[in-house]
């Protein structure tokens, strides 16, 4: 891979994290989720830091541990599903890293939400709350290098193309 980083990108639910480990295991790379990083610098859940200092705060504190997780190299970042939102992070993404977006269905995305319901963003009704996102980032996800419709593919056919597509 000649790439610096691989940045995943995707709303809620489209399997960064599951298909970020499996990349970091076939490439023997770093790696790191960036909200798992964020609760560790923060000593907190995200759950909470929204509850308790709100979403404009968790998006300051989202920005500053991606710019300091993707100064390294060699790793496989997943990132919050909201993190696209920021143009400073889009381009810091794309300065380095080959940025890989990716999507699912809404019933793909539902069915794999449902099992965590701590996630800030979902409360109150789920379908309700994820078709009314999926709308408002319609074309979040549309700055990456790649975009990838999961729908269909196993984590390691994700895997495969992901590979062949950075290369
Ligand atoms: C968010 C997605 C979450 C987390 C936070 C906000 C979003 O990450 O960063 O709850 O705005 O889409 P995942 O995509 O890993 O669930």
């Amino acid at each position: 891979m000649t790439t610096s980083n691989l940045v995943l990108v995707g709303f809620m639910g489209t399997g960064k994290s599951t298909v970020g480990r499996k990349l970091a295991e076939r490439l023997g790379w770093t790696f790191q989720d960036s909200d798992a990083v964020l609760e560790e610098e923060q000593q907190t859940s995200i759950a909470d830091l929204f509850r308790q200092h709100g979403e404009a705060h968790f998006r300051a504190l989202e920005s500053k541990t991606l710019e300091n997780l993707l100064a390294r190299q060699g790793q496989i970042v997943a990132t919050g599903g909201g993190a696209v939102l920021a143009e400073e992070n889009r381009a810091c993404m794309l300065r380095n890293g080959f940025v890989v977006a990716l999507k699912a269905s809404p019933e793909t995305i539902i069915q794999r939400v449902s099992s965590d319901t701590s996630r800030p963003l979902l409360q109150g009704n789920l379908e309700e709350r994820v078709h009314t996102l999926l709308e408002q980032r319609k074309s979040a996800y549309d700055f990456a290098h790649t975009v990838i419709d999961t729908s269909e593919l196993t984590t390691e056919q994700i895997v495969e193309i992901i590979i062949r597509h950075a290369n």
